[in-house]
């Protein structure tokens, strides 16, 4: 829970951008609107097309009406909301549009806090990072040039980096302007309402915590699939590939906190030090695990989306059979799939127990023993169930594999925040819980740097559209 939080002008850079458009400014608004953020607060968009304040609001009101289904009365708060909207035209090569932002920004000194308060959002492709900074830092707008009392932070979306390399190399021009705790290393996934609740359902059930170790788990999935494609993104996706785009962050975050230790505290850094020791332990893959460890899919007709080379190597799937090599998981595998175009969207962790040690309810040729799983589905559904064995009613002394199941929707009228409301919030209170550590990001680039050079060149498995991945993923299971 942040406390009260102090008037402040977020700066977007990349005002244009789809993200700006169908997340930040819509979220924005609404914590406005919920009275979530002080009353006093800027937003000020920077972009090349040269808008003017006025026209600038239009295009976010639009944007914001078409993110949330407006009721007529809402439409005074909207129009609050776009006087606090404002757009400085910046040639992000050049320094002059970084000292009309400054002016921009100082031109509030009756507002308390508003100019001295500032959270830059970088809303735009990593590439333009260091340009960014560097300029920020030309015009006193670094994170230490703070001219009163205040503070500054940084927000870097992802893709943070390309590899290990480039992403330490982020890491250091951010780091020249900015120390580590004013820098804001986003992972939407760690703003979702059931990925929150991993910690909170480990760590404050009694009868869970003491089984989460490879005495008493057999494996543990992380599926995350999508039902569509790369939705028009095929330049980005061959620069990345699903490797990058979703298991880098997404996949071994949620990994991360499945397999962390109880922090030391809730602070970001007692939780942030946890995490970053699993990606650390890792095991790093060689050209001799990596087959049964690793398959790569691309959906049929990925080649023929726009952007897309006729000959792509470039995958839209992923499964991954990973292994942490520390006190409590040693041996037990973490099998990660995700992938694009697949049957249905859904995103889930499912924890499998090792069965009991007799199994005297199979002798009628039913399955040998029903594992108990843990199931936490973070989307669509939001909910938590168990699995376990129970007897068919009738003659017969056979088990067969019942749930039960807690969901957020039955359970609870509030409604949660989503992802960017979250992360907002956090961010403007300086709450770095939910953002990534430099250390995580490099242990995580390593792991998927070690893949990529043990499979360089390879071609992945062809998979059609709406199913559920290439034939040959079963082999990371010891099948096939
Ligand atoms: C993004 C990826 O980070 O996450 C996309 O770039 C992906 O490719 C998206 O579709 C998934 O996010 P969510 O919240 O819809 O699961």
């Amino acid at each position: 829970m942040n406390g009260p939080l102090e008037n402040f002008t977020i700066v977007i850079f990349g005002a244009g951008s789809d993200l700006a458009s169908r997340k930040l400014f819509p979220s924005i608004y609404q914590l406005a609107r919920w009275g979530h953020i002080p009353a006093t607060y800027r937003v000020i968009g920077v972009g090349r097309a040269g808008l003017s304040h006025e026209e600038f609001r239009q295009f976010v009101r639009e944007k914001v009406t078409a993110a949330s289904a407006q009721s007529a009365d809402d439409a005074g708060r909207l129009e609050e909301f776009c006087k606090r909207l404002f757009y400085v035209n910046v040639d992000l090569d050049k320094v002059d549009g970084y000292h009309a932002l400054y002016s921009e920004i100082m031109s509030t000194r009756g507002e308390e806090g508003v100019c001295s308060n500032l959270l830059f959002y970088l809303s735009t492709p990593p590439s333009l990072a260091p340009v960014i900074v560097h300029n920020l830092v030309q015009a006193k707008l670094g994170g230490r040039d703070l001219p009163c009392p205040g503070w500054r932070k940084i927000v870097a979306e992802k893709p943070y980096g390309h590899d290990l390399k480039s992403a330490r190399e982020l890491n250091r021009i951010l780091e020249e302007a900015f120390d580590e705790h004013q820098i804001y290393r986003i992972d939407h996934y760690l703003g979702k309402e059931p990925v929150q609740n991993i910690m909170v359902f480990r760590f404050s059930n009694g009868m869970f915590e003491p089984l989460w170790n490879r005495q008493y788990i057999e494996q543990v999935q992380i599926n995350i699939a999508e039902d569509f494609g790369i939705r028009g993104r095929g330049a980005y996706y061959e620069e990345a590939g699903l490797l990058r785009d979703i298991i880098q962050n997404h996949g071994l975050q949620l990994m991360a906190a499945i397999a962390m230790e109880p922090p030391v505290d809730l602070s970001a850094d007692g939780i942030r030090d946890e995490k970053s020791k699993i990606l650390r332990s890792v095991r790093q893959f060689n050209r001799d695990s990596v087959y049964d460890s690793v398959v790569l899919g691309q959906y049929d007709g990925y080649r023929l989306e726009k952007g897309v080379a006729s000959d792509s190597k470039v995958e839209t799937y992923a499964a991954v059979k990973f292994l942490i090599d520390n006190w409590r998981w040693s041996g037990v595998p973490f099998y990660m799939k995700a992938g694009k175009n697949l049957s249905r969207k859904v995103t889930e962790i499912v924890i499998t127990f090792k069965c009991p040690p007799q199994n005297f309810y199979g002798q009628y040729g039913v399955a040998a023993c029903t594992p108990n799983q843990v199931i936490l589905g973070i989307q669509p559904d939001e909910t938590v169930a168990i699995r376990f064995g129970t007897k068919r009613p009738g003659e017969m002394m056979v088990t067969d594999p019942v749930y039960m199941r807690f969901d957020y929707r039955d359970s609870f009228t509030e409604e949660g925040l989503t992802a960017y409301h979250r992360l907002l919030l956090d961010a403007i209170a300086g709450n770095q819980m939910n953002f990534i550590r430099r250390d995580s990001v490099e242990y995580s680039w390593k792991i998927i740097d070690g893949i990529r050079e043990c499979l360089d060149g390879h071609m992945p498995e062809i998979y059609p559209v709406h199913s559920w991945g290439p034939e040959s993923s079963v082999r990371i299971y010891g099948g096939g």
